[in-house]
């Protein structure tokens, strides 16, 4: 059975998509096949793991307006056993289209359209990763009806709790109304400066609210792991002997012992 998992905040520059595409790399490094899906209108996570965007026949974005098949919008990566259905800008105007496509079609449910996509091929992967923008539109919807479960990255900062009541509670709403499986994966503390009191101060704060949701690992600040996008490689291909490296690879190992794979 393949896991669906998402990374949500709504809150932007916590680490969503650094770690999508750090631990996709690292899972599919440990012998997983990874489907990485990038669902922002940025397309940061499709650049970054060396996907031209000027070079995209097809996106996530005919996909969900319902163009094409998922299959046919996957591209290969440069890796072994790690694939990715790109994003385009033109996810950012899909809200609109896909309101007045639910209005006008009958039985079209704009907010079921990534889950529908995914029947087919969700067991061909071991584990697919959605990396999410930072909002709690109908993209997230999307995401959070398509799911197994939810990673939360929390960047180490004062105001890491901020905003984590509204993003729990949307999690709860998609629960009761749409997907009552949905799952908590995991809590991920992310750029953790070691030189800052702070920061131990918050990882205890954060380590109380979600006790064992935590990952054990912590992903540090480390300057390696924001180059490692503008040459279009996961840290693991780019410094394979990093910090990042070992960081998010004991992130994916944990990922894995929790799904029993
Ligand atoms: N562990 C880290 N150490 C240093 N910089 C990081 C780390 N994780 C992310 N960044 C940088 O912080 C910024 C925001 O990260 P990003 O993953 O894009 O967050 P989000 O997707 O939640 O907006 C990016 O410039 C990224 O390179
Ligand atoms: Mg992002």
């Amino acid at each position: 059975m393949g896991k669906i998992i998402s990374l949500v905040n709504q809150k932007g520059g916590v680490g969503k998509t650094t770690t999508s595409i750090n631990l996709s790399a690292s899972l599919a490094v440990l012998g997983k096949k990874v489907l990485l899906i990038d669902l922002d209108p940025q397309g940061n996570t499709t650049t970054g793991v060396g996907i031209n965007k000027g070079e995209i026949e097809r996106s996530i974005y005919n996909v969900l307006i319902g163009e094409c098949k998922i299959t046919e919008a996957t591209i290969k990566t440069k890796y072994k056993d790690f694939y990715i259905v790109p994003s385009s800008i033109n996810m950012a105007g899909l809200g609109t289209e896909l309101l007045e496509k639910s209005r006008s079609e009958a039985g079209f449910n704009y907010s079921e359209q990534l889950k529908n996509s995914l029947v087919d091929i969700k067991d061909t992967f071991d584990f697919i990763i959605i990396d999410c923008p930072p909002s709690l539109d109908f993209i997230i919807t999307n995401a959070l009806v398509a799911s197994n479960s939810v990673i939360i990255p929390v960047q180490c900062e004062f105001f890491a709790l901020e905003g984590i009541t509204q993003l729990l509670r949307t999690i709860m709403l998609a629960q009761k109304s749409l997907n009552p499986t949905l799952d908590i994966e995991g809590v991920l503390l992310t750029m953790y400066d070691a030189r800052t009191n702070l920061g131990l101060e918050v990882v205890e704060d954060i380590r109380k609210f979600f006790k064992e949701k935590v990952y054990n690992t912590i992903i540090p600040r480390l300057v390696r792991l924001t180059e490692a996008p503008s040459h279009g490689e996961p840290i693991i291909a780019y410094d394979p002997k990093s910090r990042g490296s070992e960081a998010y690879l004991n992130l994916a190992k944990e990922v894995i012992e929790r799904n029993g794979k």
